[in-house]
């Protein structure tokens, strides 16, 4: 558990979670949908439960994790690992809220307390934050946090048989504040 205010909590994922879980992406589906590409494929609680013990499985092999994001005791969303390259010693983060748990903060709260654990506990040397190029609000998060814009990939990703261009935010070690 990593405490990131007296509000916010980031809650490694476990299977009590998935209900409530499923529920936030459920009522947020038409929101999500627009950048994620896995959300039209999540149509149940097990899907939900699916996803959770694929993290479980991850974080066991030291390749990344999943956490919940507690918003005042509830789940307002997830931030994680995407994976973690311990060879070239960096890894990436991946987030996101739902659409009434927007607007405080509380994702650029998050992602600086999970970027501090990742340098001081992990010790990487780099985080990567990969995003849609249209993606503002998404973008906004590296930017406040200080991360540096490393350039465009173009088609780096696929959504709804479409590539995407992803502009990549990387921190390093002896830059992060
Ligand atoms: C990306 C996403 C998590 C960003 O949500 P967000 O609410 O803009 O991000 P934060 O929680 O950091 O909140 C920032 C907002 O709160 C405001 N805010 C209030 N208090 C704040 C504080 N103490 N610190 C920072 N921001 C604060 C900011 O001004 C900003 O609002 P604005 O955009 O109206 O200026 C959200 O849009 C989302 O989940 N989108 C769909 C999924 C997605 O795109 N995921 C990313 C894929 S790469």
């Amino acid at each position: 558990m990593i405490k990131v205010s007296s509000n916010i909590k980031l809650e490694l994922i476990r299977k009590s979670h998935a209900k409530e879980l499923f529920a936030l992406t459920d009522s947020n589906r038409k929101y999500l949908r627009k950048w994620l590409p896995w959300v039209d494929g999540n149509v149940s609680v097990n899907e939900t439960m699916a996803f959770i013990i694929r993290s479980i499985r991850q974080n066991k092999r030291n390749d990344g994790f999943n956490c919940a994001v507690l918003y005042k005791g509830k789940i307002s969303g997830v931030i994680g690992l995407t994976e973690i390259s311990r060879f070239n010693n960096r890894t990436e983060i991946g987030y996101w809220l739902g659409e009434e748990f927007t607007g405080k903060g509380i994702m650029t709260k998050s992602c600086k307390a999970l970027a501090d654990y990742c340098f001081k506990k992990l010790k990487v040397n780099r985080i990567i934050i990969r995003c849609e190029v249209n993606n503002k609000k998404s973008r906004m998060i590296p930017e406040r946090l200080g991360f540096f814009k490393q350039g465009i990939l173009k088609h780096d990703g696929i959504r709804n048989g479409r590539y995407l261009n992803l502009v990549q935010y990387s921190v390093y070690k002896n830059e992060w504040k």
